[in-house]
């Protein structure tokens, strides 16, 4: 009986993060390093368990490489890969910007998650179905920095969304990560704007 108590004591521990509590806030995401059993320690001398500190920074932001990406005081090194895009004809941009670029900067299976505040870290993303961008083949991917083609068939009008969110970059309304994802809340699973039953998620946009 003993055993038994310790055994499920020990899977609540593990799934603990997870299961049962409010995902909506980052804490109790996978987006919270300290969750995941990485090994990871978000923790520094003036602070313990600093969930926004791997992306987001009060002071002395990472060096923007890009030039894209620094306006949300963006914390974790970026990525270094050159990706190739999912085709499209629409205009689109030649490499991730913006905030694709911040997620790839983690899910490129290549940068380590760990590398933050100006230290390379170890832990990758690696092997793992959430390097989305792994072997930078973003061409299984549902396309992102392309242009939302308002007004187009098939396409329903932006003023109608209710979950989604198109991304304005170089004043073109792209479609992006975050445009169905949003880095922050998780109660829908998968960090997902908008749900997938009866897969509204996809029949914001397309109009099918
Ligand atoms: C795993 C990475 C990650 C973590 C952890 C994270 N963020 Fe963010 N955050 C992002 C990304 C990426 C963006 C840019 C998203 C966009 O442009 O829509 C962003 C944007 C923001 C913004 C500006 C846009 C907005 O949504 O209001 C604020 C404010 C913000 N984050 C606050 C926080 C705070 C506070 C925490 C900790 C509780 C946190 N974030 C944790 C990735 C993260
Ligand atoms: C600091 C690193 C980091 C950044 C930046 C980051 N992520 Fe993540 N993300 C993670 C980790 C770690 C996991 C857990 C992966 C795993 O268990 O394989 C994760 C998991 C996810 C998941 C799966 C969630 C689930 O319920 O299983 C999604 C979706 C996701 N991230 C999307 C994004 C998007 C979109 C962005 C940009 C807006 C982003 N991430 C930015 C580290 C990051
Ligand atoms: C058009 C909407 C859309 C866009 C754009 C999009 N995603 Fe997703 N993503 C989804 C959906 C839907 C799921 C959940 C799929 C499922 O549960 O089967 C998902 C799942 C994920 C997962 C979890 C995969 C897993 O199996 O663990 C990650 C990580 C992720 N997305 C990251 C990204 C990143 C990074 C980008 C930008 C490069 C991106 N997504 C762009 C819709 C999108
Ligand atoms: C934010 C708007 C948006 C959302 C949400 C969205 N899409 Fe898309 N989708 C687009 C745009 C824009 C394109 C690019 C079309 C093109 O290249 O002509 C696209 C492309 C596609 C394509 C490829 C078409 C081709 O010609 O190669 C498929 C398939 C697709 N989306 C399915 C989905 C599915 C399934 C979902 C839900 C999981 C989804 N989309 C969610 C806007 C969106």
């Amino acid at each position: 009986m003993k055993r038994l108590i310790q055994v499920s004591t020990l899977v609540l521990a593990i799934t603990g993060a997870a299961f049962g509590q409010d995902q909506s806030k980052v804490t109790n995401t996978p987006h919270n390093l300290n969750n995941g059993g990485w090994g990871i320690s978000v923790s520094t001398p003036s602070g313990a368990n600093q969930v926004c500190l791997p992306c987001h920074v009060p002071h002395n932001a990472y060096p923007d490489e890009s030039g894209t990406i620094n306006d949300v005081l963006w914390n974790h090194q970026e990525t270094a890969v050159a990706f190739t895009m999912y085709p499209t004809d629409l205009p689109q941009s030649n490499q991730p910007e913006g905030a694709s670029k911040m997620c790839l900067s983690c899910h490129d299976g290549v940068t380590a998650i760990d590398s933050y505040g100006g230290t390379t870290g170890t832990v990758t993303l690696a092997g793992r179905p959430s390097a989305i961008g792994e072997n930078g083949d973003l061409t299984d991917d549902h396309p992102i920095g392309v242009t939302y083609p308002t007004g187009a068939d098939g396409y329903h009008n932006p003023a109608n969304f209710t979950g989604v969110v198109l991304v304005t970059v170089g004043g073109d309304d792209r479609v992006e990560c975050t445009s169905c994802h949003d880095p922050h809340n998780n109660a829908l699973g998968a960090f997902l704007r908008r749900t997938l039953d009866e897969s509204l998620l996809c029949l914001e946009c397309h109009d099918k």
